[in-house]
């Protein structure tokens, strides 16, 4: 595990599209792994309709459930009040951009509808949630992790891409 990835000293990580697949995973992950960040904010679109998410909060207070759909840019705004309110001072350390989709369409199905929803979903909002994130990751970056070191690394702020 490089440095950057290293969670000691991470007090909080946001995944987004964490009702199932690879996002669902990060935060099972990330809540048993040996440095458990402080607070793991696990985004999705329709919590009321994943079971799995509340299941794996139920069992690690440090998971909290926030609603997102990373199209909207309202529910953007909504998400970044409400992770404000949840970190405090001490901003974001950690954005992972995890949703997404997958266009399922071959050269004769494909629309130039399904091409934006998957540029939408891809490309242009973990752009627009990065931007909304910044003030928080900027905060979280301020502080230097703890103990004050102010090197790179996961303990002062960092964003990860899902996308190729
Ligand atoms: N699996 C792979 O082999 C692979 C390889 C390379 C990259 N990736 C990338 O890794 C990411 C996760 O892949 P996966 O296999 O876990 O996909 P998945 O099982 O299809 O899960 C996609 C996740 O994204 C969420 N999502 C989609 N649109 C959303 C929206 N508008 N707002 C909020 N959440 C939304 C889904 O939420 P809902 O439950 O609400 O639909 C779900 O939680 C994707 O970005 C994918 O492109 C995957």
């Amino acid at each position: 595990m490089t440095s950057a990835m290293n969670l000691k000293n991470c007090g909080s990580v946001l995944v987004t599209g964490a009702s199932r697949g690879l996002g669902l995973q990060i935060v099972h992950s990330l809540a048993s792994g040996g440095f458990s960040p402080g607070k793991i904010i696990a985004t999705a679109r329709n919590p009321v309709n994943t079971q799995k998410l509340p299941e794996l909060a139920d069992n690690h207070p440090n998971i909290h459930i926030i609603t997102l759909d990373v199209l909207n840019q309202q529910s953007i705004e909504k998400c970044v009040e409400e992770v404000g309110q949840l970190v405090q001072g001490e901003g974001l350390n950690c954005l992972i951009n995890n949703a997404g989709i997958n266009v399922v369409a071959d050269f004769h199905t494909v629309t130039a509808e399904k091409m934006m929803e998957n540029f939408h979903t891809n490309a242009v909002a973990p752009l627009m949630i990065t931007k909304a994130l910044l003030p928080l990751l900027k905060l979280a970056a301020s502080k230097g992790g703890a103990g004050g070191e102010g090197g790179m690394g996961i303990k002062r702020a960092a964003v990860k891409p899902f996308h190729a």
